[in-house]
């Protein structure tokens, strides 16, 4: 199911969504720089990301009046929070077993509840609209399935309202903070930015936005946001647990060993990257060594093997279109200072200690957007 959704056919199929979205993410930034209002770019990406997740998945965003969009966005964060006690907890599983401790399971409920209740409104709405509308959605095929009582593989309300939770929680906080990370990497380089800017203002122009179907003709974009991953990658730890004994790098590791991956130590290796805490994109252009090693088990954002990350196509056109608009449409003001960089401590998505706020300035005054050429 979750290929179905995040496979080839199904992004092309929902591009469109993908292009809204992206409009009205540019639209919210031109209405800030008109007013001269900075912007917290991780949240404003983070609505982006979290909207088109949400349109992909039920065919409608969540709605910003009654205040449901917010609360996703409010779960999705706690539910973030929530995943680094849980791996903690794993880790130490067996000790806190045996003293019969469940520590989070009272968190894990509330967030589960108030989870299921916006989720059932919104299956209910969609049942509704399920006998008028024959036009279906992810939601409205799963719907379809849950009420078919000849179906093969019996799926119920709550296959349905975990599957939501699983892609937009994975999906939006990775996403938000991969583009906050390399923005402000971006930012603190003008030449970085310069030379992107060019590469945009010739493939693309001035006069439309950038879109998903550019990125294949912007390298140069592509590799920036590939560079980011590699020094900031939102998933920094993974675990795995040893199913049978086996040897790594010289130890032996008895069976049902809990395993954690340490990827962001991967990725800053000097064994493996040369000038490993450096900015430099240009490590992804070409077929050079460095291009080798992302196909190498050293270039990990996205983890690998069958647990392997299934949004990876989606990540890199949320990612790249968000950057690809910022960077094409405005400049970022502030008070003169370079972006810090430094990292927040403890938390389970590499996430920056002080989140980027800057005014955006249009430079873009003749560009038209897809609903004005409709
Ligand atoms: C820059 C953005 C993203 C990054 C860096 C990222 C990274 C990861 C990583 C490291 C894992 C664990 C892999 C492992 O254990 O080997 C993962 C799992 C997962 N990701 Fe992503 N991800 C991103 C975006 C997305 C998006 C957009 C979606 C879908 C909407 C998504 C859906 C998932 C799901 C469903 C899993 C769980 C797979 C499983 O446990 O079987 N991710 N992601």
């Amino acid at each position: 199911m979750v290929t179905k959704l995040l496979g080839p056919q199904a992004l092309q199929r929902s591009r469109g969504i993908r292009a809204d979205e992206l409009e009205r993410f540019y639209m919210s930034l031109l209405d800030k720089a008109m007013k001269k209002e900075s912007v917290e770019i991780g949240m404003e990406t983070m609505k982006l990301i979290n909207n088109s997740i949400c349109k992909m998945i039920m065919g409608r965003s969540c709605s910003e009046e009654n205040g449901e969009a917010e609360r996703i966005r409010g779960l999705v964060t706690e539910s973030t929070a929530l995943t680094k006690k849980i791996f903690m907890a794993n880790m130490f599983h067996r000790p806190l077993k045996k003293l019969g401790i469940s520590l989070f399971k009272k968190e894990i409920m509330g967030v589960s509840n108030r989870f299921n209740e916006v989720l059932e409104r919104i299956l209910e709405e969609h049942e509704e609209k399920l006998e008028e509308d024959q036009d279906m959605d992810m939601m409205g095929v799963l719907l379809a399935a849950y009420g078919d009582k000849n179906a093969e593989c019996k799926i119920t309300r709550n296959h349905i309202k975990s599957l939501f939770v699983d892609l937009v929680v994975a999906g939006t906080d990775t996403s938000r903070h991969a583009t906050q990370w390399t923005m402000a990497e971006i930012i603190n380089k003008p030449t970085i930015l310069d030379r992107l800017r060019e590469e945009i203002d010739y493939v693309v122009g001035r006069t439309r936005l950038v879109q998903e179907t550019d990125l294949p003709s912007l390298p140069y974009l592509q590799a920036i946001v590939k560079e980011g991953l590699r020094l900031h990658p939102p998933g920094p730890l993974f675990a795995r647990t040893a199913r049978e004994g086996c040897r790594v790098g010289g130890f032996y590791v008895r069976e049902n060993t809990p395993l954690v991956v340490n990827a962001y130590a991967m990725m800053r290796d000097p064994d493996s990257w040369e000038e490993p805490n450096e900015f430099k994109p240009e490590r992804f252009l070409g077929s050079g060594k460095e291009d080798e090693r992302e196909h190498g088990l050293k270039y990990i954002p996205f983890g690998c093997g069958r647990r392997g990350c299934p949004g990876v196509n989606l990540a890199y056109i949320l990612v790249g279109t968000a950057i690809g608009v910022m960077v094409q449409c405005f400049d970022w003001k502030n008070k003169g200072d370079k972006v810090n960089m430094e990292e927040a401590h403890g938390a389970m998505v590499l996430t920056m200690a002080h989140p980027l706020k800057w005014i955006p300035v249009a430079r873009t005054p003749n560009l038209q957007c897809r609903s004005e050429l409709k």
